[in-house]
């Protein structure tokens, strides 16, 4: 039995540069390293988001882990299948979805769909579903080539459940969806969180909140920052949205908290926290009704800068893990080229 549904050893992405190396490999093209040694396990029926800044390798992670790169260097299992020897297997268990995926413009929905489950032989069931949980059943006989971006949205989402995947691989794909309908998605994924696991980059704070059980932030130059549990990070910062007030004149703190309790005065603005876009909606109607203000302004607190503050406070348990996973790493490398070696002997004794 896998009890990891995903597990990384050191594994390495590079790119070609387009330019030739100086030094020892001199003359021969150069490459960057994208992926330096990602180490990590996901235990099976959890799921994952990647986090890092822009450039940091989660898109490279994603599709190394979905075999659409092979590595250079280090290995990875996916639902317990080596992405490199055993290829075949993986791919039959995950879907890879990306808004670089692209359709033919003059089919409809159906003739769409139609043509991925043919192809991977999925399930039109399942993306049946999840059209008419979404209401959008009269998209059905509609060509791809009036679609919003929401809407293209949702049918990349679609081709990627058909194949049932045990796990569905997401880059950035809710991008673009209304909220009340994003709302949906996250009720139809969160569902079936037992049965696939989700292994997302997601810039919506609520998506990683909602579907996700870990967070994995990776450092520019492709290194593991930490992994980290989004349920934790709740419990010390339970707060995810920002609203501030700039109001007319001079207000009371009684004004202010009788408005919503969890505030703060700076200078001459006050500032709402929100736990979820529920209350932050709720807030919003309240100054509404209140009436005597300038402007109003909701952000969201990324994820990632509460991640930041978390890992700012855990600096050394996270060195000591992070030590753990390389020495992991290393001893798995030296297992693997002694297996390599004695199998080459044992060829060697064979032929001679
Ligand atoms: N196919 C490719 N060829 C060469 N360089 C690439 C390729 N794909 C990504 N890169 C480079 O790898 C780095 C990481 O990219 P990416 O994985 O897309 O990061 P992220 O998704 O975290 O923003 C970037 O510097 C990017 O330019
Ligand atoms: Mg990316």
């Amino acid at each position: 039995m896998v009890d990891q549904i995903l597990q990384s050893n050191g594994l390495i992405k590079e790119f070609p540069t387009g330019g030739l190396s100086i030094g020892k490999n001199k003359g021969r093209p150069s490459k960057k390293r994208i992926l330096d040694g990602i180490t990590f396990d996901l235990p099976k029926g959890l799921s994952l988001a990647l986090l890092g800044p822009n450039g940091s390798g989660k898109t490279t992670l994603l599709k190394t882990l979905s075999t659409i790169y092979s590595p250079d260097g280090g290995g990875a299992t996916v639902c317990g299948y080596d992405i490199v020897s055993e290829i075949k297997e993986v791919r039959k268990r995950i879907s890879f979805v990306t808004p670089s995926m692209d359709f033919q413009k003059k089919l409809t929905l159906k003739q769409t769909l139609d043509f991925f489950v043919k192809v991977t032989g999925g399930d039109m069931a399942l993306a049946k579903d999840f059209i008419e949980e979404l209401q959008l059943d009269h998209l059905w006989n509609t060509k791809l080539e009036t679609f919003s971006e929401g809407q293209k949205a949702i049918t990349r989402l679609c081709v990627g459940l058909q194949k049932n995947p045990e796990i569905l691989f997401a880059d950035e794909v809710t991008n673009g969806i209304d909220f009340r309908r994003k709302q949906v998605v996250l009720d139809f994924l969160e569902k079936q969180g037992r049965e696939r696991t989700l292994v997302l980059v997601d810039h919506d704070p609520e998506v990683v909140d909602v579907l996700c059980d870990k967070i994995l932030l990776i450092a520019l130059g492709g290194t593991v920052r930490g992994m980290v549990d989004v349920a934790e990070l709740h419990s010390k910062f339970n707060y995810m949205y920002d609203i501030m007030v700039i109001p007319k004149g001079t207000v009371t703190k009684k004004e202010v908290k009788d408005i919503w309790s969890r505030y703060e005065m700076i200078g001459g603005m006050c500032r709402f926290f929100a736990s979820n876009r529920e209350e932050a909606t709720e807030i919003h109607e309240r100054v509404i009704k209140w009436g005597n203000f300038i402007d109003i302004k909701t952000s969201g607190i990324s994820i990632e800068d509460i991640t930041l503050m978390w890992l700012k406070k855990h600096e050394d348990e996270l060195e000591e893990r992070l030590q753990e996973d390389r020495k992991k790493a290393k001893e798995a490398e030296l297992a693997r080229a002694a297996k390599k070696k004695k199998a080459t002997n044992k060829r060697r004794k064979k032929a001679g």
